[in-house]
């Protein structure tokens, strides 16, 4: 499946026939001055959490392309209140048939504050299952045993996981998450966007290579085949 890297945590997937665009952060982002947001085409929206970086553009792609919002009761719940009526909510453990596959909503250890200050849930991650092979967000999260679950529950061929330390699990922590989940290509997110996350990322991708694993650290707007 083709995944382009749009800056920060925002990912497109192409899974078959559906685009499925994750944690669009992208006008704010001076790294992602590339991207054309309003060139973004996607089928479904998810979003881990409620924090800015993760959320930025979500509200003018929802409403552009008609997508369908895939994230917890509490952010479905707020994108309503604006508008926002293709909406599937999920809470953690819990997941649901699209036409794409299986999307499972799962626990990432972080904080979910939405911009305005409404309550937004509790963060998590993605599993999703796909005829074009299954994958992994973390989102936002520490390193938690509870990755060992996924690892037993689904055979992933490949995850995005947070790598930037600071505010999330840094790189030596997702490559034992690596390990937990069972993938051994890993594509890097949520580093190099602000000082507090910037990355060594020879010593990353070493770090990686040490526990087996591939790291791809892609360029803003690259497109990887995973
Ligand atoms: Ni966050
Ligand atoms: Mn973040």
């Amino acid at each position: 499946m083709k995944v382009t890297y749009l800056g920060h945590s925002s990912l497109l997937v192409e899974a078959g026939a559906m685009r499925l665009l994750f944690d669009p952060f992208i006008t704010p982002n001076p790294r992602a001055e590339a991207i054309d947001v309003n060139a973004i085409e996607a089928d479904y929206v998810l979003l881990t959490h409620g924090h800015e970086d993760h959320l930025a553009d979500a509200e003018d792609i929802l409403k552009r392309t008609g997508a369908t919002l895939i994230s917890n009761f509490e952010i479905v719940s707020w994108y309503g209140e604006k508008g926002v009526g293709n909406a599937h909510p999920l809470n953690h453990g819990g997941g649901a048939d699209f036409d794409f596959g299986r999307v499972t909503f799962v626990a990432a250890v972080h904080s979910s504050g939405l911009p305005d200050g409404s309550y937004g849930g509790n963060p998590g991650g993605f599993v999703v299952e796909t005829g074009e092979g299954n994958f992994y967000v973390s989102g936002d999260t520490a390193l938690t045993c509870d990755m060992k679950l996924i690892g037993e529950s689904v055979d992933l061929r490949w995850a995005a996981l947070c790598v930037g330390d600071n505010f999330t699990m840094g790189y030596r922590d997702a490559a034992r998450a690596a390990g937990f989940v069972g993938v051994d290509r890993v594509l890097g997110v949520h580093y190099d966007t602000f000082p507090p996350i910037e990355i060594d990322h020879a010593a990353a991708r070493a770090a990686f290579t040490e526990a087996g694993v591939e790291l791809v650290l892609a360029g803003v707007g690259e497109t990887v085949e995973f």
